[in-house]
């Protein structure tokens, strides 16, 4: 019978145990500070984990969410990225950067510079409670120029984590954040290739980031990506989306999909 502590291969790599700690915002400082550093070195000093997946990290600072949030949006963090690599990847954990667009779910979603596929309101509760007594001031919608810049960002970012020394990277297309917008029906009014009216629209972007990463980084590196699967409102995305979005995302290079 498996056991939660035999191993599992995953990509390129064979993790120590199939625990895997998922991406939570830290928020101890602004950036990557000691404490941080200190937290994720902690847990892999158990030698217990199969896989840490470090918090959602932005690629641009009009994709930055919050203030505290470790970026991967330059060059000159990848001096940084090196020590959180040699925090988490310690007792044969293996670690993973999860790197984010905050699309209109970001600090920037009042004023004029926040990018969505579409010029309408997050739905995100939390950015809901800050609309409110508010008029929405709302996001620009992606021109292609825009949408080539965001791959590009994504391919960088990916390459920094690399650089780093982490075994692999996570796509974030979940929690109302850009990738998710273009999944959701409800935020992606769009009509062109990335149509918000078909599953292969609202998956297009996600795949291209995904074809144009796995290019870049080549075959030794795990390429995740996490998928907000669900809307749970109506007229939004519906677990029947699931299996589609994955077969694609499976096609473009994912060598693992959290759902
Ligand atoms: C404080 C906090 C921060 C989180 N930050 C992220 C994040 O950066 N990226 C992400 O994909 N999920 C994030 N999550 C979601 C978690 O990865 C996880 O999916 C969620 O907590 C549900 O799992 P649980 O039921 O075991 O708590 C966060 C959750 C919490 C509680």
């Amino acid at each position: 019978m498996m056991k939660i502590t035999d191993t599992i291969k995953v990509g390129p790599y064979t993790l120590q145990s199939r625990i895997v700690m998922p991406p939570m915002a830290t928020g101890f400082g602004r950036g990557l500070v000691d404490k941080t550093l200190a937290y994720y070195k902690d847990r892999a000093a158990t030698g217990a984990i199969g896989m840490i997946i470090t918090e959602h990290s932005y690629i641009s600072e009009v994709g930055r969410a919050e203030a505290e949030q470790v970026s991967v949006a330059r060059d000159s963090d990848i001096e940084a990225l090196k020590k959180l690599a040699a925090a988490v990847q310690v007792n044969g954990t293996v670690g993973l950067v999860q790197i984010n667009h905050g699309g209109s779910a970001n600090e920037a979603a009042l004023d004029a510079q926040a990018i969505a596929p579409s010029a309408v309101p997050n739905r995100r509760p939390d950015i809901v409670r800050r609309y409110k007594d508010k008029t929405p001031v709302l996001p620009h919608e992606m021109t292609q120029d825009d949408i080539n810049t965001v791959k590009d960002q994504f391919v960088a970012a990916a390459l920094r984590v690399k650089a780093a020394g982490f075994a692999g990277v996570e796509i974030h297309s979940a929690h109302s954040y850009l990738l998710s917008e273009f999944y959701s029906p409800l935020m992606n009014h769009r009509t062109d290739a990335y149509t918000g009216a078909a599953i292969e629209g609202r998956t297009q972007l996600q795949t291209e980031i995904l074809e144009a990463v796995r290019k870049a980084v080549g075959g030794d590196f795990i390429v995740s990506i996490r998928l907000g699967a669900v809307d749970d409102m109506p007229g939004g995305a519906v677990i029947d989306d699931v299996g589609a979005a994955a077969r694609r995302f499976e096609a473009a290079g994912a060598d693992l999909i959290s759902i």
